[in-house]
């Protein structure tokens, strides 16, 4: 029999090419379409960045501006859909109610089964408009409150938070959402982006691709993490404790510390850089530091005791909860932003298209084995 070198989680393995996204490991460089995620941070909406993400260059003002236009028209949902939110038991975790809702809404599209470009280019856009309210509908319906339809008068950061809470966000609460939404739209090959560009790939529907990336990203090793950082920060407030006594515990008993560690990176993630001084401004301005010290000692206290670097998950779960999100939408958050992503790797998996089938190296009882009749066993 022959034998194959295993790769146990693809590290390292390049599966696919793409002109999407470009990580520099080493260096701590992460790029959309070749340009620095730091300038995007700086200077870029999540519209921008997405339509530099789906089309390959940034737009100019007008192409900005009918991008932005044609989002904000896409924001609607059928009424069954509404009625589907609202059957959930408020007990499930609004990061199963997406990955369901967003499977039930290709039966309301009008080419469910269609792949060609235009189409996955249509779905994109209705998709990326109706993650958010999804989301936010149903925050609404589980907390007892009416749902508060999109203002299209909003960019997309402003108007998830004004269905969200229904309130109109002041601007530095746009603002610092809008960065979380730039840093997280895309990441290469991550692991729900690989999920639905192995679904895309069988020629299943941009809605079966993104349904999988949600399942995929819901894991506490990927987007999960987020939510699991939070969770740790209210346990150690809540026993009144010391983080570092609380950590250096969990890593005695070689459990993981959320929100710490890359597959890719082997510097800081660039996108840490952002939610670190995003979470310190907004701990500043609300008067509140304890989640953002928390959080410091924690990081300063894995770094030299592992060597390991916070992730995108640390410092965006303190941010969340400045904003005043509740802990258990800092993943379908993720997905909302990385909902650009993951369509522009369908679009670009479906532009070129080949199955992805890799094969495994066979563990089992060696062939042939006898089969043995019912009875006789
Ligand atoms: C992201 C992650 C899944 C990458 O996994 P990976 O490339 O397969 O790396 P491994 O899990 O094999 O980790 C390699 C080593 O570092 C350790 N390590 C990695 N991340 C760690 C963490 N967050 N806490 C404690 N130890 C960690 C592992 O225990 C392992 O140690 P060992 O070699 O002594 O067994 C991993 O770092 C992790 O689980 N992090 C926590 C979850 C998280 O924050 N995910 C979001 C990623 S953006």
């Amino acid at each position: 029999m022959a034998t194959a070198t295993v790769v146990k989680g693809l590290e390292g393995v390049v599966a696919a090419n793409s002109g999407i996204c470009w990580i520099d490991g080493y260096a701590g460089v992460l790029a959309y379409r070749g340009i620095d995620i730091h300038e995007l941070a700086e200077n870029s909406s999540f519209e921008e960045t997405t339509c530099l993400l789906w089309y390959g260059k940034l737009p100019g003002r007008s192409a900005l501006q009918e991008f932005s236009s044609k989002l904000a028209e896409s924001r609607q949902l059928p009424s069954e859909i509404y009625s589907l939110l609202r059957s959930f038991p408020k007990s499930a975790t609004p990061m199963e109610v997406l990955r369901t809702a967003v499977s039930a809404l290709s039966f309301y599209d009008p080419a469910e089964n269609a792949v060609d470009h235009d189409s996955n280019v249509r779905k994109a856009f209705a998709l990326t408009a109706q993650l958010p309210m999804l989301v936010a509908a149903f925050d609404r319906i589980r907390k007892g409150r009416d749902i508060v339809q999109p203002d299209p008068s909003l960019s997309h950061a402003a108007n998830f938070l004004w269905m969200l809470h229904g309130e109109k966000p002041i601007p530095a609460a746009t603002r610092t959402f809008d960065i979380a939404l730039i840093l997280h739209a895309d990441h290469e090959l991550n692991a729900s982006t690989f999920a639905a560009r192995v679904i895309a790939g069988t020629l299943a529907d941009m809605h079966s691709a993104i349904t999988g990336a949600i399942g995929a990203l819901k894991g506490p090793l990927h987007g999960g993490a987020n939510e699991a950082v939070m969770k740790m920060l209210f346990e150690i407030a809540h026993q009144g404790g010391d983080p570092v006594e609380y950590v250096r515990s969990l890593l005695a008993q070689k459990k993981k510390v959320f929100g710490f560690g890359h597959r890719v990176y082997r510097t800081e993630d660039p996108r840490a850089t952002h939610l670190r001084k995003m979470s310190e401004q907004l701990s500043r301005d609300s008067g509140n530091m304890k989640w953002f010290e928390m959080s410091r000692r924690i990081e300063e206290f894995v770094r030299n005791e592992k060597k390991l670097n916070a992730n995108v998950d640390f410092y965006s779960a303190s941010t969340y909860t400045t904003l005043g999100i509740d802990l258990d939408l800092f993943t379908p958050i993720f997905a909302i932003s990385r909902i650009a992503g993951w369509a522009a790797h369908v679009i670009e998996q479906l532009d070129d298209n080949r199955l992805i089938r890799p094969r495994a190296e066979y563990t089992g009882p060696e062939y042939p084995v006898k089969y043995v009749p019912i009875e006789k066993r």
